[in-house]
């Protein structure tokens, strides 16, 4: 399929060239680390970048293979992962539009850290090491967005690890809740106190068991904090789940 039949209508139009190739700068320039970069240079990164479309569920890459490029997501959202020996899945992060991933091995040379898997269908710009490195080294203020990326990811991971040592459960889950709700702009079909996600994919988001996430929203279910309706958990007693976020 070519990509002028993959793209919705409206804003994706104006990004598109006039042969129905994409207009890789302008994507780029969706993600925060490229706005240091001046519109020549944004120019010859696009130049040495390619355009790679995934569908839902598809596995981007896997954790431990090795890694010489770094995508920045135009379209779509992707889960970064990793298994634990009893191969279950801890989701380290949900990444959307403007989000980049894939610099750790870009980096540093070594294996990818974690597995990137497609949650809808995604439009990534591909960008490979040795272009990246060179413009790198030649733009500093390009090196310190990429440097307060991975500094942003270090705090998330270390406040992740002190919330799993020293949270409780049910701590850990209404915080959880209540970041969700905050996270996704609200549209009509979906407020702010209504959440998709699956008891598996929250129990993965804060490293416990389904089962364990089941108990405890049961609990609040019949306290009348939340509600579970047809897929959909509703947040009912937003003070009450902060409250439990901070273990009262
Ligand atoms: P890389 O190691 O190349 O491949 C896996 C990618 O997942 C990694 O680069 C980062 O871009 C991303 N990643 C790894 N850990 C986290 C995390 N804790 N939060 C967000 N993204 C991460």
């Amino acid at each position: 399929m070519s990509l002028a039949l993959c793209c919705s209508k409206t804003r994706d139009e104006k990004i598109m060239s006039v042969d129905g190739d994409f207009k890789k700068e302008k994507l780029l320039s969706k993600s925060f680390i490229f706005d240091a970069l001046d519109s020549k240079t944004q120019q010859e990164l696009a130049n040495f970048s390619y355009i790679k479309r995934f569908a839902a569920g598809d596995i981007i890459f896997t954790m431990g293979l090795p890694g010489q490029s770094m995508m920045a997501i135009a379209e779509g959202s992707v889960r970064v992962s990793m298994f634990t020996p009893s191969d279950r899945e801890v989701t380290l992060n949900d990444l959307t539009v403007g989000d980049v991933f894939g610099e750790i091995a870009l980096l540093d040379g070594q294996e990818r850290s974690a597995s990137v898997t497609a949650l809808t269908n995604c439009t990534l710009v591909v960008l490979e090491r040795r272009a990246l490195l060179d413009i790198l080294q030649h733009n500093p203020e390009f090196s310190i967005k990429l440097i307060e990326l991975l500094c942003q990811r270090v705090r998330r991971s270390d406040e992740r690890m002190i919330e799993i040592a020293f949270l409780d459960l049910p701590a850990r889950l209404a915080k959880l809740l209540l970041r969700l709700s905050t996270a996704a702009p609200a549209t009509a079909d979906k407020p702010l106190f209504k959440l998709s996600q699956s008891q598996s994919e929250l129990a993965g988001m804060i490293g416990n068991s389904r089962e364990n996430v089941n108990r405890c929203l049961k609990k609040w279910q019949k306290a009348d904090v939340i509600d579970l309706q047809g897929g959909w958990l509703i947040l009912k007693d937003r003070s009450r789940l902060e409250a439990l976020a901070h273990g009262e």
